[in-house]
């Protein structure tokens, strides 16, 4: 979600004449978008503006602002630690970004605006038209709701980002044609809970709108993220079936697998219901892969709640899992919960758990080597393949993509399949998988699929 605050950012400041820029050095302003999730990530934040006090000295006109969840937080306690921020301003004061800075550049003055809005409207008209990028995307984020109405025990997210606000559904497919027409081909729709989409708006339902979304020319792939376990709706499941854009991909987050501490933790469901679900997902979508989050050492956390954890992991056998050591959260309510876990016992169970996972991530992953997989190629994957003949170079060029089911695969574009003046970028290439890390596979292409979406315009959209 904050990817995609940075950009709406990006957006809103262009027409005050502002451009990205890679060098700290010779910016004008330096927006830090912060995360307040979990501890960790304010930590970095503040290390992070530390560092840029030196700079500031050395060029008093730079102004610095800080944005996003930690700003909304904090408020003016940033500029208390931090003297030489210029600006704070809220998850909901984006739009007044040019202004708040022009204010600045005129008075020299610092400013905090932490205020929040419900009015979604303010929120729309930065998103409709894409940026204009030198090096366009294949694949983007579009959030379709803000805010959180959920209250889980440990989150920071309601408290931060205000309540839950639906965006139009023509809006979000407005946003979606644009940015296909800049090679976008895969979208993400984000929201903490897109299940509850439009229900207090009485708009579209998720499905509803995964099926509008769905109809846009040009757009191979749709994902979402995230599906609260508590409202998963058999219209949802069925969307996976109906839907031919929609990727065979879920990421549920489960949290734990014990029932005492998904009590404490408000999840308002229990192990036995999220287990139903994966059965129906998995009788319904054969084949889908399922990814979670998961929180250790939760306050009270037993080694037997652990334990039901580790054995849900074993039940489910997740495709993949995000894990986390529980930190507490200002405003959070389990920041007050007695029974705090130590921070070695917390170590210790995230690491148990990981080597846990890794374990069916690989075997998945294996599953996999010798079969065919359709790949949405995202651009040249970062690591060089070296190449002995210095004439073939393009011979061996490394490509990456993703499966529909989310897993990365690296191949080689090699001249016996794919002619190698072919730029793959945005394009979905059929791949024999050779390979299996725990992390990643390793492909070779069988064809591109030149039948499968023939775009208009496709010649002139280049890597
Ligand atoms: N401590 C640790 N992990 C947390 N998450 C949210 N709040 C906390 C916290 N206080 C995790 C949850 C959520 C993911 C985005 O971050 O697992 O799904
Ligand atoms: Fe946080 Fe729970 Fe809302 Fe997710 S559903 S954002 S974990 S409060």
């Amino acid at each position: 979600m904050n990817v995609y605050d940075s950009e709406q950012i990006e957006k809103i400041l262009a027409p005050s004449g502002y451009k990205m820029n890679s060098s700290f050095e010779v910016a004008d302003l330096i927006i830090v978008n912060t995360c307040a999730i979990r501890e960790k990530a304010e930590q970095k934040v503040f290390s992070f503006l530390g560092r840029l006090a030196g700079l500031k000295r050395r060029k008093p006109n730079l102004i610095i602002g800080v944005g996003g969840c930690v700003a909304q937080q904090e408020g003016d306690k940033i500029m208390e630690r931090m003297p030489h921020v210029d600006l704070v301003f809220g998850t909901h004061a984006i739009l007044r970004l040019p202004y708040l800075i022009e204010r600045i550049e005129s008075e020299r003055c610092s400013i905090v605006d932490v205020e929040m809005s419900e009015i979604i409207e303010e929120f729309e008209s930065i998103t409709e038209s894409p940026l204009d990028r030198i090096d366009p995307k294949v694949t983007s984020f579009v959030t379709i709701m803000r805010g959180c109405d959920n209250f889980c025990t440990y989150c920071v997210v309601p408290h931060v980002r205000g309540r839950e606000t639906s965006r139009f559904p023509e809006s979000i497919v407005g946003e979606v044609r644009g940015l296909v027409k800049t090679g976008v081909r895969e979208v993400t729709l984000l929201g903490q809970n897109v299940n509850s989409y439009g229900k207090k708006e009485n708009l579209n339902s998720f499905p509803q709108l995964l099926a509008r979304v769905n109809e846009i020319d040009g757009l191979f792939r749709i994902r979402f993220t995230t599906s609260h376990p508590k409202d998963l709706s058999d219209d949802l499941i069925s969307a996976f079936k109906d839907l031919d854009k929609l990727c065979n991909h879920i990421h549920l987050p489960v949290q734990s697998g014990s029932n005492r501490i998904l009590k404490r933790m408000n999840r308002k469901y229990n192990r036995e219901l999220y287990l139903e679900k994966i059965g129906k997902l998995r009788n319904n979508c054969p084949g889908i892969a399922i990814t979670s989050d998961i929180i250790v050492g939760f306050p009270g956390e037993t080694r037997a709640d652990f334990e039901e954890t580790l054995n849900l992991i074993k039940e489910v056998e997740f495709d993949s899992i995000f894990a986390f050591k529980y930190s507490d959260r200002p405003n959070a309510p389990a920041a007050r919960f007695a029974n705090k876990i130590t921070e070695q016992e917390k170590k210790d169970r995230l690491q148990t758990l990981l080597n846990l996972q890794e374990y069916f991530t690989t075997k998945k992953n294996r599953v996999l080597v010798g079969s065919n997989e359709l790949l949405l190629v995202e651009g040249l994957s970062k690591k060089k393949v070296d190449s002995d003949d210095a004439q073939s170079k393009y011979q061996y060029v490394q490509w990456t993509g993703r499966t529909e089911t989310n897993k990365v695969v690296n191949f080689i574009q090699s001249e016996a399949t794919i002619p190698r003046d072919r730029i793959l970028k945005g394009k979905i290439v059929n791949v024999k998988i050779e390979k299996a890390y725990s992390h990643s596979l390793l492909g070779k292409p069988a064809q591109v699929e030149p039948t499968l979406f023939t775009l208009k315009g496709e010649q002139s959209y280049a890597a």
